[in-house]
């Protein structure tokens, strides 16, 4: 069976690494994301445990793809009855990457696509198509330079869905991103974690999780997969690999972590999702401001993202990070530093030297991991 899990083009490396650590070792790196070969064992594994992953997608088939024709004629072979089932509705997203690919006509593909399904005989009804049905199964084609790959959504909500979070922050990353910068940390559980400016927790929350080796998506409600409304779907063996994820969580952590902001609104946010999200009483939340604080530990990883973006004006940002390099250089100089920045800001403001740059997308915003060793003088 092949598999794509999909994730930003940047962290591609990083959820290889995962895949690996899921013992996947049959995979191909694509533009945004993996394709990899698994047994239901391994997939179910990686739907539950990535925590890089946006999505994943089993596939169905590949074809070259000329023209509409081709499409029809794939779809000619695919049995849709032993896929799909007739309670769950179903929607279609074509992913027309070249311009070549955009000629044939979305329109046009979602149609072939919903009367290959609707046309099938199911033994009760086909499925029914509804694309504003709450989280429905979604066939995804994929066409560039004349090849197509037609797969199932499996994952249905997006993977950084985690079933935790609490709104009330205008500004939050999102889970697979912060999990992506304390891999790039390589942040392991064994050292201290702090974040300064936590806003509502993400960050410190996956960072717990990652400590405890606790499954990212084990709290996700029944059902909420699309892999659990498929034909095949093998509910003991998903309920086999949940019971042996949740075993392998360890009790306690090695080292504390720290989340704090200057907003206590928002560091109420973060421990309501901590509380969610099941790790609350393995964090310590504060509230003050970073150049303010004495550092919670002699040493550790302290991992930040910084306020950007119109909300706070350009200059303003500016001057908190010449602050915050500031900050850095006087009272942390013994931890390794991770930070956050839209790319547009120079690093120069630090005053520091990084030992490495990640450039990353935060949305649709260029951002840059920051990443400086601690001084061993
Ligand atoms: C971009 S947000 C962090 C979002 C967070 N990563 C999340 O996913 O929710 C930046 C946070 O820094 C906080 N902040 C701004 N200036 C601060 C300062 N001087 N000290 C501590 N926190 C500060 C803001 O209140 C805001 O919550």
């Amino acid at each position: 069976m092949e598999w794509i899990a999909t994730c930003p083009h940047e962290t591609v490396d990083f959820l290889a690494i995962e895949l690996e650590k899921l013992g996947i070792n049959q995979y191909k790196k694509l533009h945004r994301g993996i394709r990899f070969q698994a047994e239901n064992e391994q997939a179910y594994r990686a739907h539950l445990g990535l925590r890089t992953a946006s999505r994943i997608q089993k596939v169905l088939c590949d074809l070259s793809m000329h023209s509409l024709a081709d499409l029809q004629k794939a779809l000619e072979q695919i049995d849709w009855p032993k896929i799909l089932r007739s309670h769950r509705p179903f929607m279609i997203r074509p992913t027309l990457a070249d311009e070549e690919s955009t000629q044939l006509g979305e329109e046009h593909i979602i149609a072939i696509i919903k009367e290959s399904v609707l046309n099938s005989k199911f033994e009760k009804s086909p499925p029914k198509y509804n694309d504003e049905a709450d989280n429905p199964i979604t066939i995804v084609l994929f066409v560039r330079d004349q090849q197509a790959v037609l797969a199932i959504d499996t994952a249905g909500r997006a993977l950084h869905k985690r079933g935790w979070r609490t709104n009330g922050h205008p500004a939050v990353i999102k889970e697979t991103m912060a999990a992506t910068i304390l891999m790039m940390a390589d942040y392991d559980g064994s050292m201290p974690l702090f974040d300064p400016m936590c806003g509502s927790g993400t960050i410190a929350i996956e960072a717990v999780y990652i400590a405890l080796n606790k499954a990212p998506l084990i709290h996700r409600g029944k059902d909420d997969f699309s892999l659990e409304h498929l034909v095949g779907f093998d509910r003991i063996l998903w309920r086999k690999i949940s019971d042996e994820l949740r075993a392998q969580k360890k009790n306690d952590l090695l080292a504390p972590v720290y989340a704090n902001d200057i907003n206590e609104k928002y560091v109420e946010v973060a421990r309501k999702s901590a509380l969610k999200a099941r790790v609350e009483k393995y964090m310590q939340f504060s509230c003050g401001a970073f150049q303010d604080l004495t550092p919670p530990a002699e040493t550790g990883l302290l991992v930040c993202n910084l306020p950007y973006g119109e909300r706070i004006g350009r200059g303003i940002a500016e001057k908190l990070l010449t602050e915050v390099g500031q900050a850095l250089k006087t009272k942390y100089a013994k931890w390794k530093i991770a930070l956050l920045i839209p790319s547009e800001m120079s690093v120069s403001s630090l005053q520091i030297k990084p030992k490495r740059i990640y450039n990353l997308f935060n949305g649709a915003l260029p951002v840059k991991l920051v990443i400086i060793e601690p001084r061993h003088d």
